[in-house]
């Protein structure tokens, strides 16, 4: 092994494909992947990397401070690409504290304990921190978010990751600490929690349950593939300057009265149903709290620096998402009805 990684959040939605990008792609790599396995964590994300010689799960918390030191003695990490967070805008409106605590300070547990275990000989040392474009605020209905737009977070979970991206770059300022940040738009695709709008309700068209709108369905967000983020953040780990940070975003903008009208058309067509059937489901209910009107992302820095572009058109990836959804029944059964938190007990008990 000639490199030791951890990757926090690897058993959320795009920790897990990330993680299984790499722990596939780099043979030489040993990667860890941490993760509290809140209830937005599924080991069965990724059940099929468990059993491979350079893959580790460790459960814990970033929170936890002792923890966290004791785990950058116990290894050697060579890298660092943090993803654990509380992800979703709904829950930091009823419950923002857990936000601050996750994101912010876990955050800079992680830098203290990799700054420590370092001792300032950073030399092929990186932190990698994934952030949101939800820290630049919300557009109007022009213009783009560029990587020196500046910050203007209006919910508390933006706030807590524009907090967490300051907390990196003041270590870097201050402390010379080698990171690179990245702030990518909404991600759609496999094994996301059905808290968010696309699984959500491409299981609430399934089961003929109402689609719940928020407002009148004119927000607009820049959707990007899972797969072709995991890529970007593969590219910018290995290839940015240290002190770098890129946007990326899939030039993919809809409103969400749109992208869910396509996604009924779409499901008609997979379930059979007539067309049209499908968009008698969607409900308008009360609007978000502070609901940002519209992000959408300019990525042409990592396209021109780094040749990155996302590899997939919506259009495809969209059928792909819902064919794995709908191949994949058990697997959302298993989150509605809890079983998915057990696989840890089940699987990891004995080891
Ligand atoms: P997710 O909610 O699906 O997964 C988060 C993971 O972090 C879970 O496995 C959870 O168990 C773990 N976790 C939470 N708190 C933890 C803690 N205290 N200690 C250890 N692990 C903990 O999130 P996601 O959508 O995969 O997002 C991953 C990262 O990417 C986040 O930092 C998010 O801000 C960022 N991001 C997400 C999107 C998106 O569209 N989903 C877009 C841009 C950036
Ligand atoms: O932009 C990147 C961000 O995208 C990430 O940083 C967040 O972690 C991720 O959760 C996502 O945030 P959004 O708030 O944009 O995603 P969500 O899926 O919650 O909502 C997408 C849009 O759909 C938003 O305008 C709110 C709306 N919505 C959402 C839900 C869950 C609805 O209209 N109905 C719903 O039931």
């Amino acid at each position: 092994m000639n490199k030791t990684i951890l990757i926090t959040g690897g058993a959320g939605f795009i920790g897990s494909h990330l993680v299984r990008l790499f722990v596939n792609k780099y043979p030489n790599y040993q990667i860890i992947n941490l993760d509290k396995l809140t209830y937005a964590g599924n080991l069965e994300n990724i059940a099929d990397i468990e059993n491979m010689p350079n893959y580790k799960f460790i459960k814990g918390d970033i929170v936890d401070a002792e923890f966290i030191n004791k785990l950058f003695k116990e290894y050697s990490f060579d890298g660092v690409i943090h993803l654990a967070a509380e992800s979703h805008v709904d829950r930091s409106i009823t419950d923002p504290m857990a936000f601050i605590s996750t994101n912010v300070l876990g955050t800079v547990n992680l830098l203290n304990a990799a700054k420590e275990s370092w001792k300032d000989n950073f030399d092929g040392k990186r932190f990698y921190h994934v952030s949101t474009d939800e820290v630049y605020g919300a557009l109007g209905d022009e213009g783009f978010f560029y990587e020196d737009t500046s910050y203007n977070p209006q919910s508390p979970y933006s706030a807590s990751k524009a907090s967490s991206d300051h907390f990196v770059r003041a270590y870097g300022n201050t402390y010379k600490f080698p990171y690179v940040i990245s702030n990518c738009s909404n991600n759609y695709g496999p094994n996301q929690f059905p808290e968010k709008l696309l699984p959500l309700a491409i299981n609430n068209i399934k089961n003929n349950k109402p689609i719940p709108i928020y407002g009148k369905g004119e927000n607009i967000r820049d959707w990007l593939y899972v797969l072709d983020h995991a890529r970007a953040i593969d590219e910018i780990y290995h290839k940015a300057d240290n002190g770098k940070t890129y946007n990326i975003g899939g030039h993919n903008e809809w409103t969400n009265i749109d992208l869910i009208r396509l996604l009924c058309k779409i499901m008609d067509h997979k379930l059979g149903r007539v067309e049209g059937d499908s968009e008698k489901l969607i409900t308008y209910v009360t609007d978000r709290a502070g609901h940002d009107l519209r992000y959408a992302i300019d990525a042409s820095l990592i396209e021109k620096e780094l040749a990155w572009v996302p590899s997939l058109t919506f259009e495809l990836g969209l059928e792909k998402t819902v064919d794995w959804y709908l191949e994949n029944q058990k697997w959302m059964d298993r989150i509605v009805s809890g079983d998915y938190s057990k696989y840890y007990d089940k699987m990891y008990s004995n080891r």
